[in-house]
């Protein structure tokens, strides 16, 4: 039996088997009928599987992420694929270094898209910055942030965390206090928007507090870039990553990070080499940077995908795209506050583009998200750790933040809810 027969077979259940001998037995003189059996199982099996290209069935994406992709996006990862060190690539690379810094509002030598999702952002921030045994304070009000200190953990570092309930935010004088109980401490980490969460952390006063105390801040923008304010140099942000899914409508795939002169510093001082060999920066800058070292082989039509997201975006104009944002986020906010359903972060501090609403009581919150993706092919996201099974995460992301995608939801809870 051939190995390629075997696999294919795996695939088969007794059923299917057992017709298949029964047609064998009947139209066959021959004994060797399990050889047969497998040749033609194998025969439906690939007929089944191998001979039909990928079908997907689109729907609009209104969840936590990814969101709706542009098809200029789709388009441009559709170009021929290239060298990573063809001079045509190197030249996207340099466009997408200036791209990213306009969108971070900074001017970071070292701006870079990382290869990995948001969670790469993530760890290549913390891994870089952190050596073991140095102190780091992690503020936590959600998912996000406790993932951000289970990798400093994990980087060796010695973690003092704070806390807040979910859905409300730190004030600067928490960050103070924790500060002058625990610090110094070499870096801060904090979340702006807590996806998991809906709740939008105001950063401009808590970096400055950051600052002078001589730590490096940290800040996750996953799902804040593009879809809201981000001002690395004027608020004095050391280090931010974000991802490209969520306001920079893009396929999951890449992340972007930027590190100020200081983060550099840090960086080219250290003692020990960085944890991760994939995400070291001392050796990533030197492929994004003028000696075009080979590190990592890009990906290449992603980076693609994300030269033409963030065309989209400054054609747009930041404060133009922020506005789309809030303004749809409102309309979102009235329609399903007229039907009963509340937003569980505080209501001084709601993120335009992620909006955690609590389920009403007795409405079973999976069923309805299975029907809204059933019946009208929209995904919304359930609730994660404290809100899981009691709430929907309602995404108005990138191309996702529209009025029309806003009116389709609110068609079909209405229908779905009454
Ligand atoms: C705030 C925040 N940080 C980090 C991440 C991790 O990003 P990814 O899932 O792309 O790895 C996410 C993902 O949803 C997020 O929302």
């Amino acid at each position: 039996m051939s190995r390629q027969r075997l696999s294919g077979c795996r695939y088969f259940g007794v059923d299917m088997c057992l017709a298949a001998h029964r047609t064998l037995a009947s139209n066959c003189s021959r004994l060797d009928t399990h050889e047969l059996l497998f040749d033609l199982a194998y025969a439906v099996w690939y007929d089944a599987k191998m001979t039909k290209p990928l079908s997907i069935r689109p729907c609009m994406l209104m969840g936590p992420g990814p969101s709706d992709v542009d098809p200029r996006v789709l388009a441009a990862m559709a170009k021929p694929t290239i060298g990573h060190l063809d001079p045509q690539f190197l030249g996207v690379l340099n466009d997408i270094r200036e791209m990213l810094q306009a969108v971070f509002q900074t001017r970071n030598e070292l701006t870079l898209a990382v290869s990995g999702t948001g969670s790469a952002g993530m760890e290549a921030c913390v891994v870089n910055l952190i050596q073991p045994g140095d102190a780091m304070l992690v503020c936590i009000n959600g998912v996000f942030g406790a993932r951000m200190k289970d990798v400093a953990q994990r980087a060796g570092a010695k973690v003092t965390s704070i806390e807040m309930p979910w859905g409300q935010v730190f004030a600067p004088q928490q960050i103070q206090d924790a500060i002058g109980k625990h610090g110094p401490f070499k870096v801060v980490g904090i979340v702006h928007a807590e996806t998991s969460t809906g709740a939008a952390q105001p950063i401009k006063e808590i970096a400055q507090i950051v600052k002078s105390s001589g730590a490096l801040m940290l800040l996750d923008c996953v799902t804040s870039l593009g879809g809201m304010e981000v001002d690395i140099d004027g608020w004095g942000i050391d280090a931010c990553y974000s991802g490209t899914q969520k306001c920079l409508s893009c396929p999951p795939g890449l992340s972007p990070v930027t590190f100020s002169p200081a983060a550099e510093k840090v960086l080219m001082a250290r003692k020990t080499p960085v944890q991760s060999w994939y995400l070291d920066m001392t050796m990533v800058r030197k492929y994004w940077g003028t000696e075009r070292l080979y590190h990592h082989t890009a990906p290449i039509n992603m980076v693609f995908g994300l030269h033409e997201a963030l065309r989209l975006v400054l054609e747009e104009g930041l404060k133009p795209r922020w506005e789309r944002h809030l303004r749809v986020h409102k309309q979102l906010k009235s329609g399903l506050e007229s039907m009963g359903v509340n937003y569980l972060a505080d209501p001084a501090h709601q993120l335009p583009m992620l909006n955690a609403v609590a389920a009403p009581d007795g409405v079973d919150e999976a069923a309805v998200r299975k029907r809204l993706l059933d019946e009208h092919r929209i995904e919304i996201g359930g609730g994660l750790g404290a809100f899981k099974g009691r709430a929907w995460r309602i995404g108005l992301m990138g191309c996702s933040a529209s009025e029309g995608h806003v009116q389709a939801l609110l068609t079909a809870m209405k229908k779905l809810l009454h």
